[in-house]
């Protein structure tokens, strides 16, 4: 063969292999209101930066007719390229070929990038869209989902791995993004579950429609097994560009730093008056957090599940901050089962990537419910306790207002290793709240005396004279200073930067034994 015609014969298998499925298919997943796997990476990717990777590959079977029918790719878009110049790589499921089902090999493919990925120190980003485990092919496509689990494992803490769900992924499937550190789905056309509304149908007698099982919404508001919820595919590429764009390529990088030019000592003359003199009344935290951060810009994460508690990146003088903060707005802000939960993933998470952690305080304590203890609340709220406390990466605390009983412990207090704590003049820390201590510390008296009910709020006074009050943990420093919150951005860009090459490890062991 002629040199021209090997060059025509590569030209040929390349166009082939981008037309997937062919046109038919691309345009019914057009009708369907979804990008293709190959305009999902050039979305994603900055222009021109995508290198495909086994771009010829075909499946090995022979079985049900399926030697007749091999397309390049096997259903999987894979390779590498660059999102703001970082380098990152990223497969797509093409639904376009064979329902984007997983083949042995187009897990090989997965794989294959993967295990680069890990020793090169480079995110993974994963495009889901797919009828799950290519049935056809029986257990090879189970084997290959369990390498790919595997690996997502290993790389868990190593190189940071994002999931989108812009299409069906069910069964099993649903366990490579579950353990992925952010999941964002498209909201009306993306779903999970592990079993379908037929199989609940079947087994329960339950009714439910696809959406309502395992939607955007309700894995959003629900779940809480999604971070995202994106209006549209360009939305969903858009917030995984936004996500990297805070976290370092692995775990032994810092995170990239964006400079800003919101100055470093800005005071905010309004966070003197954002706490409320009345301390049962509401306030939203995520005001004090943007008065603070560079811009005011704050990238909120998981902004729709468990309310009370607050998490998300921001930057402090161009430096990436991971922040957790207690949402008085809702449910006063008590930590209750859903908010330990979300609370401690997201410590873990930054900690594992060398992101500072920031925490504004404002708990009155774990949420009372005979549902909450039934649920285990004493088993997850000790998961943010023990990712508090593990966390070694730098951990600055913000005490606004309430700060009472085992939550002051667990919100990252000077007991369990935070670096530096301030407190607002408005902060109350104490074992319960004035009303329960009175209730609690007279109630012989209360009861035999009758007491009249101005004695009783006497004393709520004095105790809250006493107690509700930062000096009491001043004096026994475990508070390093009180703020006037106006001067909270340029406390916390100086604590930042005096932690900025703290050292501290935890004892050596296999892993630790965290309350699953
Ligand atoms: C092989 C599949 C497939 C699969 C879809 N296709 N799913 N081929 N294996 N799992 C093919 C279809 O035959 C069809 O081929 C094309 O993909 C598009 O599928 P449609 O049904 O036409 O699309 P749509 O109407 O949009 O429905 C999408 C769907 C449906 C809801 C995903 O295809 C479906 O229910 N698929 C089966 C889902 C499933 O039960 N998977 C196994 C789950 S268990 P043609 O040639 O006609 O275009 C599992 C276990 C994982 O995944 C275990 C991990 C440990």
């Amino acid at each position: 063969m002629s040199i021209q015609k090997k060059l025509e014969s590569l030209r040929e298998k390349n166009k082939l292999a981008e037309l997937g499925g062919g046109k038919e298919r691309i345009q019914k997943q057009h009708q369907a209101g979804k990008l293709t796997a190959r305009e999902r990476i050039s979305f994603l990717l900055d222009e021109g930066s995508f290198e495909e990777m086994d771009k010829l590959v075909v499946h090995q079977s022979h079985d049900f007719g399926m030697e007749k029918k091999r397309i390049y790719g096997d259903g999987v878009v894979s390779g590498y390229g660059r999102i703001d110049g970082r380098p990152v790589f990223v497969f797509a499921q093409d639904f376009t070929v064979f329902g984007g089902s997983l083949s042995g090999a187009n897990a090989a493919k997965i794989v294959k990038i993967m295990d680069l990925a890990m020793k090169i120190g480079v995110p993974v980003i994963g495009l889901n869209d797919s009828g799950g485990a290519r049935i056809q092919e029986g257990v090879a496509s189970l084997g290959g989902y369990a390498d790919i689990f595997l690996r997502n494992v290993l790389a868990s803490g190593v190189i940071p791995q994002i999931s989108a769900i812009m299409g069906p992924c069910a069964g099993g499937a649903v366990y490579s993004p579950a353990i992925t550190d952010f999941i964002i789905m498209t909201k009306e056309v993306s779903n999970m579950f592990i079993t379908g509304p037929e199989v609940i149908k079947a087994v329960t007698h339950e009714e439910v429609t696809m959406e309502e099982l395992g939607g955007a919404e309700t894995h959003n508001v629900l779940s809480g097994v999604a971070h995202f919820a994106a209006e549209n595919e360009q939305h969903a590429l858009a917030l995984i560009r936004e996500l990297l764009s805070f976290i370092p390529n692995n775990n032994l990088e810092s995170p990239p730093e964006k400079e800003s030019s919101d100055p470093w000592d800005r005071v905010s003359d309004d966070i003197n008056f954002l706490v409320p003199d009345d301390p049962y009344q509401p306030y939203d935290i995520r005001k004090v957090i943007r008065e603070v951060v560079d811009d005011n810009y704050f990238f909120e994460v998981q902004a729709e599940y468990a309310k009370n508690i607050v998490i998300g990146f921001g930057r402090l003088a161009g430096k990436s901050v991971g922040i957790v903060a207690n949402q008085p707005d809702h449910l006063a802000g008590a930590l209750d089962i859903n908010a330990s939960v979300k609370g401690a993933r997201f410590v873990r998470f930054c900690d594992a990537f060398n992101i500072p952690l920031i925490t504004f305080e404002d708990v009155p304590g774990f949420l009372p419910g005979v549902d909450q203890e039934h649920g285990g609340i004493i088993r997850h709220g000790a998961k943010l306790l023990y990712a508090f406390a593990e966390a070694t990466v730098p951990k600055i605390t913000v005490i606004t207002r309430k700060a009472y009983g085992g939550a002051y412990c667990v919100m990252a207090s000077k007991h369990i290793r935070a670096d530096i704590n301030y407190a607002f003049p408005t902060a109350e820390i104490a074992v319960m709240g004035p009303e329960g201590a009175v209730k609690i510390v007279y109630r012989r008296e209360l009861e035999e005396t009758k007491e009249s009910s101005s004695i009783v709020q006497d004393k709520i006074a004095e105790f809250r004279e006493k107690f509700a009050n930062p000096y009491v943990a001043c004096e026994k420093g475990y508070l390093d200073e009180v703020i006037e919150p106006r001067f909270t951005r340029p406390k916390l860009v100086g604590a930042l930067r005096l932690l900025e090459n703290k050292r501290d490890k935890n004892p050596p062991r296999k892993h630790g034994n965290i309350p699953l």
